[in-house]
């Protein structure tokens, strides 16, 4: 990831900061109708957990630069994903509704440049949680 990429990424996820609300409800929107066998694994209020995943995310952009302290914090929660029931093939799914909420939520503003800084991010990022929590010992 290239700095103008991680700048790309922090610019487009501030503008999406105002609306994080109607964002996370989109985002599991789209996220149950790629793939509804997920939705059961879904046991609390999905607003109170939209803005932990918003949450999340946001720690996630503020630490693009700091990938040291990243990376733990995202194999750990990687490792508590799994008690969740998430198989590594979800991490798919859910970047593609990730990406089709940003663009719902920025609108023109997501350009071409900003999908792929955000594709690259979130490919690296589920590359490493799936690592943790799947590759045999
Ligand atoms: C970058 C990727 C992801 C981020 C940042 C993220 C973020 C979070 C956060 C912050 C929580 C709260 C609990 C905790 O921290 O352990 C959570 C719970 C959860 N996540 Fe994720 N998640 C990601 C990927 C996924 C994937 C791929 C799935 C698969 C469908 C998933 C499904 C769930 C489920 C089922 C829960 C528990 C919900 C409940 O208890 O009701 N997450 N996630």
């Amino acid at each position: 990831m290239t700095p103008q990429q991680i700048t790309l990424i922090q610019t487009s996820w501030a503008a999406v900061l105002p609306i994080q609300d109607t964002a996370a409800g989109l985002f599991y929107q789209r996220l149950f109708v790629l793939d509804p066998s997920v939705r059961p694994m879904f046991k609390g209020d999905l607003a109170a957990q939209g803005k932990k995943l918003m949450q999340a995310l946001g720690f996630i952009v503020n630490s693009l630069t700091r990938l040291d302290e990243l990376v733990p914090v995202a194999q750990d929660m990687a490792r508590r994903h799994v008690g969740y029931g998430v198989q590594a093939e979800h991490y798919d799914t859910v970047g593609t509704a990730l990406l089709w909420t940003l663009e719902q939520g920025l609108g023109s503003a997501f350009t071409d440049e900003t999908r792929d800084a955000w594709a690259m991010a979130y490919g690296t990022l589920a590359g490493v949680m799936k690592e943790a929590a799947y590759a045999p010992a």
